[in-house]
């Protein structure tokens, strides 16, 4: 707190040129992150737009260089793109050159700040694996979280944490996706289980008015100070409600278009698993090389478990494996009570003609998930499952990835889902499986029930 008052300044906006004083709130988050022992090896600090992220993040950074006595300190900056990393750099050096105690001990090159006499350094870089090796920080910051995938934090912090003392500290406004490293990160910290892991969020109460001026301020702890009131009135009214929620109130409350609310998914998840011989609905969607081919089971009571999901691993002329689809098709009928499998036709008419040879032409059916009049009403059946907690799925990874990229458009006949856009890398095949199997399962179960009545 003395080192940023006394060297550092303001390099822009409400303040600009004055010494940086911390706020309260901010002397609780560095307080909380670099206590007088047993000092946190990872920090987590999400905060709302504008609150003073990137230049807080800069002051640490600043700190661990000139004034924290660690041996030849190394900060490393990521985030999701060079660019941004690049920006708490940019941010850093303005308060050197500033500072003229700090700038006579410091040079300030492109991409890095050296520091010769504490033989300290600052390097940014994206979060790859590649662009990571060989680096050893005493601090990691990690600027918007929510735009590093988990591949990516796993390359970062596995740099991370070879010295006896290091930090990793991300920063960052919440993650549109419960598919996201930071929701996770944030889950973990919810608990408070692990010392070694300090956790800070800044949100407005859950289901609060978006006018409400005292739920801003709680998100806001710099609003009325260096950040003004009249710039969030005005994109109050003009930003969408999820994005306002997300960026200015600190909430998790998914992305605005998705299929589903936000954590319903997750919490349908279950230790359930199919048994041998048990009565399941397979759903499949395929495709050649672009998008997943899934291959998904339901039970008639209503449990989802993927059978396989082939993703295209990005390698550029791959296809998908025929043969193995065939192979687990196959393989699955001789497993379980397969009452029926529904398809979609796009593209593997030929296999399906097969499969029905094999297994029979009453129980392998085409089933067009272009056909919006069957596919909407199917759609909001799944949904209506998981947000009124009448079925499970077992926690399969990428059916959750798939199914929280599924962006839904309202419809007479019920949802339509889609892809975020075209040619997305953001696959939902495998939700779209479940949704097949899901609703052949229902059909199946209230045919069943009708004969019973019958009786
Ligand atoms: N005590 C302070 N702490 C942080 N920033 C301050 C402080 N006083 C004034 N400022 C100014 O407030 C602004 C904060 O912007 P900054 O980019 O750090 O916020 P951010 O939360 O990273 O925003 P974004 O979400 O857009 O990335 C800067 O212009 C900074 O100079
Ligand atoms: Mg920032």
């Amino acid at each position: 707190m003395r080192f940023a008052e006394e060297f550092v300044v303001v390099p822009k906006g409400v303040g600009a040129g004055e010494p940086f004083k911390l706020r309260d709130w901010q002397v609780e988050i560095v307080k909380g992150l670099f206590p007088e022992k047993n000092r946190p090896r990872t920090g987590l600090v999400s905060l709302p737009r504008g609150n003073g992220k990137t230049t807080l993040a800069a002051t640490i950074a600043l700190y661990e260089l000139f004034a924290s006595g660690t041996l030849s300190p190394q900060v490393m900056v990521v985030a999701g793109t060079e660019q941004v990393a690049r920006h708490t750099l940019k941010i850093a050096s303005r308060m050197i050159e500033l500072s003229p105690m700090l700038a006579e001990r410091a040079h300030l090159l492109q991409a890095s700040i050296k520091v010769p006499h504490t033989g300290g350094e600052l390097v940014t870089a994206a979060s790859t694996v590649a662009a990571l090796q060989g680096f050893d920080p005493s601090l990691l910051i990690v600027d918007e979280l929510h735009t590093v995938t988990r591949d990516d934090w796993e390359a970062a912090t596995s740099v991370a944490g070879k010295r006896p003392q290091s930090l990793t500290l991300a920063i960052s406004t919440p993650s549109d996706s419960d598919e996201s490293v930071m929701w996770d990160l944030i889950q973990y910290g919810r608990k408070g289980k692990d010392k070694s892991f300090y956790l800070r969020e800044f949100a407005a109460p859950d289901g609060c008015d978006i006018h409400d001026q005292d739920a801003w301020a709680e998100a806001n702890p710099a609003l009325g100070d260096f950040l003004t009131a009249d710039g969030l009135t005005s994109v109050a009214s003009t930003m969408r409600e999820a994005a306002f929620r997300r960026y200015r109130l600190g909430q998790w409350v998914g992305s605005e278009d998705s299929w589903l609310p936000f954590g319903v998914w997750d919490a349908r998840k279950s230790d359930r698993r199919l048994q041998p011989g048990e009565k399941i609905v397979l759903g499949f969607d395929g495709s050649a090389s672009g998008d997943s081919t899934a291959l998904v089971a339901c039970t008639l009571d209503g449990h989802v478990q993927p059978i396989k999901i082939w993703a295209n691993p990005r390698i550029p002329g791959w296809r998908v494996p025929r043969g193995q689809v065939t192979a687990a098709v196959d393989d699955a009928f001789s497993r379980f009570n397969v009452v029926e499998l529904a398809a979609d036709p796009w593209g593997w008419r030929s296999e399906i003609e097969d499969w029905a040879k094999r297994h029979g032409a009453r129980k392998v059916v085409e089933y067009n998930t272009g056909y919006r009049n069957r596919m909407g009403p199917a759609t909001d059946r799944l949904y209506a499952a998981v947000v009124d907690q009448t079925m499970t799925h077992d926690g399969n990874p990428m059916l959750s990835l798939h199914v929280s990229q599924t962006v839904a458009t309202q419809t007479a006949v019920g949802a339509i889902v889609h892809k975020d856009k075209r040619n997305s890398p953001r696959k939902i095949d495998a939700a779209v499986a479940a949704i097949v199997a899901f609703d052949r399962a229902a059909w199946h179960t209230k045919k069943m029930k009708g004969r019973v009545a019958a009786w």
